[in-house]
């Protein structure tokens, strides 16, 4: 028997990426070693001391019982002291934190605590679309806040149109940036601060790529902006920064009724997260952190060979400020898919179309610096070699 979904399913949006990955697998069998740059899961491994405080933790009967279920008290303070010692920001520890089975959740999580059917939700264009998904499921709507080059891929308030300020409920953003990898300013932060006090709006930062900044750029956290925990979250998952995308583990820490609603809708969803892994979590958080510079600096060797190699195939494109994304513009008569369709079928090498992203994704492509330097020198080589971009 077929049974018919909830409403609430038929919303979801389509996974633009799944038709991707199919046409990557089937080129794969038919022509073999395909470079693969269209996706986002860290390519390193978890630093040993993390896996090895799992290890330990696993061994702890304690852990083998239900999970406190609001999370252990130990992973809430080692978030509060890792906000303490990277921005300076105090947190109360069980009042501003709540423990997430990864961002995804609670990006996803934070539409049903606060939107009603019919509310609105800003969400950036092209931006993570699991936004859009937590909306789908609370029956908001969405207004999109267009992110260009001109405006350095920072949403521009003023351009909102009044009404929909005035009946947005959520704003999302997130720097450093997925997909453009763009970097926000001090001054940005301070303006969404504003902009949520007058209009009473949650901000929720998803900060994700917090730990990838280059060129000595630290991405500071928008909870260092006065007056940020009084209108707004932030997502702070440890997939990337310890390489723990297989763990689950992150968590959201900012404006306690926020964070209660969170909590209260967990309440009703899970017992926490299994204890050794919130015991590995809090080690990676206090823990010695060597291995997040080394993997911020492997990320920036990484972006500078695919630049070094963008530009001498005549490729133009802005160098990404953060996170492991490179932004690039398709070549001439192309849209993004079709631009990414054709280099997989001709070069082998899979992109990631931007309108995959939103209607202001499209002209662009998603490169991920998740393989390594010579494969990445050698994909530009590949798609230098169409001669779509000037020089071969
Ligand atoms: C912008 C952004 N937010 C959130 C996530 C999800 O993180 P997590 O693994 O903690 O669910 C990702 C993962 O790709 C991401 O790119």
């Amino acid at each position: 028997m077929q049974f018919s979904y909830a409403d609430r399913l038929e919303r979801l949006p389509d996974q633009f990426f799944a038709a991707l990955v199919e046409k990557a697998k089937k080129v794969q069998n038919e022509k073999g070693d395909v470079i693969n740059l269209g996706q986002g899961n860290p390519d390193q491994p978890t630093p040993d001391h993390i896996v090895e405080a799992l290890q330990t933790g696993a061994e702890k009967p304690k852990y083998h019982k239900y999970s406190p279920f609001r999370g252990l008290p130990k992973l809430k303070e080692a978030a509060a002291s890792y906000y303490e010692r990277e921005y300076g920001v105090s947190l109360d520890p069980e009042r501003e934190v709540a423990v997430l089975f990864g961002a995804k959740t609670g990006l996803v999580e934070i539409s049903q605590c606060l939107l009603n059917p019919g509310d609105t939700a800003l969400v950036p264009d092209p931006g993570y679309p699991d936004y859009w998904s937590g909306i789908a499921l609370s029956g908001a709507k969405m207004e999109k806040m267009p992110l260009t080059a001109e405006n350095n891929f920072l949403p521009v308030y003023d351009a909102i149109p009044e009404s929909a300020l005035e009946a947005a409920k959520l704003l999302f953003i997130n720097y450093p940036n997925n997909p453009t990898g763009a970097a926000a300013t001090e001054s940005f932060f301070k303006e969404t601060v504003d902009v949520a006090t007058k209009q009473e709006i949650c901000v929720v930062h998803d900060f994700a790529y917090g730990a990838i900044g280059f060129d000595g750029y630290k991405p500071p956290s928008f909870l260092q902006t006065p007056g940020a925990k009084e209108v707004g979250v932030e997502a702070m998952t440890l997939s990337k920064t310890y390489n723990m995308a297989g763990w689950r583990v992150a968590f959201m820490a900012g404006n306690e009724s926020v964070i209660e609603a969170i909590n209260l809708v967990q309440d009703h969803m899970y017992c926490s997260l299994f204890g050794a892994v919130q015991e590995a979590a809090a080690e990676a958080l206090t823990g010695p952190q060597d291995s997040v510079r080394e993997l911020a600096a492997l990320y920036e060797r990484r972006r500078d060979v695919l630049m070094e190699a963008v530009c001498a195939i005549g490729w133009d494109a802005e160098a990404p400020a953060g996170s492991f994304f490179a932004w690039l513009p398709v070549a001439e008569g192309f849209t993004s898919e079709g631009f990414a369709d054709y280099v997989l079928e001709h070069a082998q090498v899979v992109v990631a179309p931007g309108r995959g992203f939103g209607e202001s994704g499209e002209g662009y492509v998603r490169v991920a610096l998740l393989e390594d330097e010579s494969r990445l020198a050698e994909a530009v080589e590949r798609i230098g070699a169409l001669g779509l971009f000037g020089k071969k």
